[in-house]
């Protein structure tokens, strides 16, 4: 991790905001529109960001969105870089480092996600309670900087248990409910063949996605309270005798944003 690259971006947003944001948000592919439910919005774009990589995939904003929202100082991210679009490991990660830095405690990562349990069905909502790292890489490989996190952090409570005990809370109280799984990652941008679909499963892997592992890395590295959503976009390849596609995937995610957007507006209410 390289500090002053950090240090760069961070200086150049927080001489833009007022408040400092406690908890981080991360909108996975089409679940963008939580955004219109924050107050005294200040949204700047990463384009205008030193340092930071732009997002070139549909359903992606890049922006950061600062704000209020349910009573707490938040930022949302409107958009995730993704390993799969070239960047390295570091760069995909590089937005945690700097909310961190920002000063947030807290970090809310969501995706899309394929269905890989079988008692799923596409629009479930998902609790990651950890996750499965087949990225083939890691984006702590490199010089570790001790002042951001140790060189070798433990992964044993990468997703934090009072945050899923909360969110499990939320559904209850809201009637919404809440699968509970292990999150795959592979590369992408391919999907999966029903053969590694079926590899998946027996690894133990409930849904199976391109995204979230190395942010949660990063952020278990630096000391971050992580929960993690995925909304199940579509059942993982084989399952159901059909062809998988981008588009099933922003249609159903659109289908889902009142409950996802009314749960995780519940979750950031309730964190303490
Ligand atoms: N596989 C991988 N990533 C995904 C999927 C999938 O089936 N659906 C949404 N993101």
């Amino acid at each position: 991790m390289d500090m002053i690259k950090i240090k760069q971006s961070t200086q150049y947003i927080s001489n833009k905001i007022s408040s400092v944001p406690y908890v981080g948000i991360i909108l996975g592919s089409g679940l963008g529109s939580l955004i219109s439910e924050v107050e005294n919005k200040k949204t700047i774009r990463y384009s205008e960001i030193p340092n930071m990589p732009i997002p070139t995939v549909k359903g992606h904003a890049g922006e950061f969105i600062f704000g209020r929202f349910r009573g707490k100082d938040v930022v949302m991210m409107n958009g995730r870089i993704h390993y799969y679009e070239g960047n390295s490991m570091q760069d995909v990660v590089l937005p945690i480092y700097i909310m961190k830095l920002l000063g947030i405690e807290k970090l809310i990562v969501t995706n899309a996600a394929g269905g890989v349990n079988t008692s799923f069905k596409s629009g479930d909502l998902m609790i990651i309670k950890d996750h499965i790292n087949f990225s083939f890489s890691n984006p702590l490989i490199g010089k570790n900087d001790e002042n951001i996190g140790p060189r070798f952090p433990d992964m044993s409570h990468a997703y934090n248990k009072e945050l899923i005990e909360i969110a499990q809370d939320c559904g209850r109280n809201l009637n919404i409910d809440l699968k509970v799984g292990n999150y795959f990652m592979m590369s992408g941008p391919s999907y999966e063949t029903p053969a590694e679909i079926n590899m998946v499963r027996m690894l133990g892997g409930d849904a199976v996605g391109m995204s979230t592992v190395p942010e949660v890395i990063a952020a278990n590295h630096c000391g971050l309270k992580i929960l993690g959503i995925s909304c199940i976009t579509n059942m993982a390849s084989g399952i159901l005798d059909k062809p998988l596609n981008h588009a099933e995937v922003i249609e159903t995610s659109n289908r889902v944003k009142d409950k996802f957007n009314r749960l995780v507006s519940e979750i950031v209410k309730n964190i303490k």
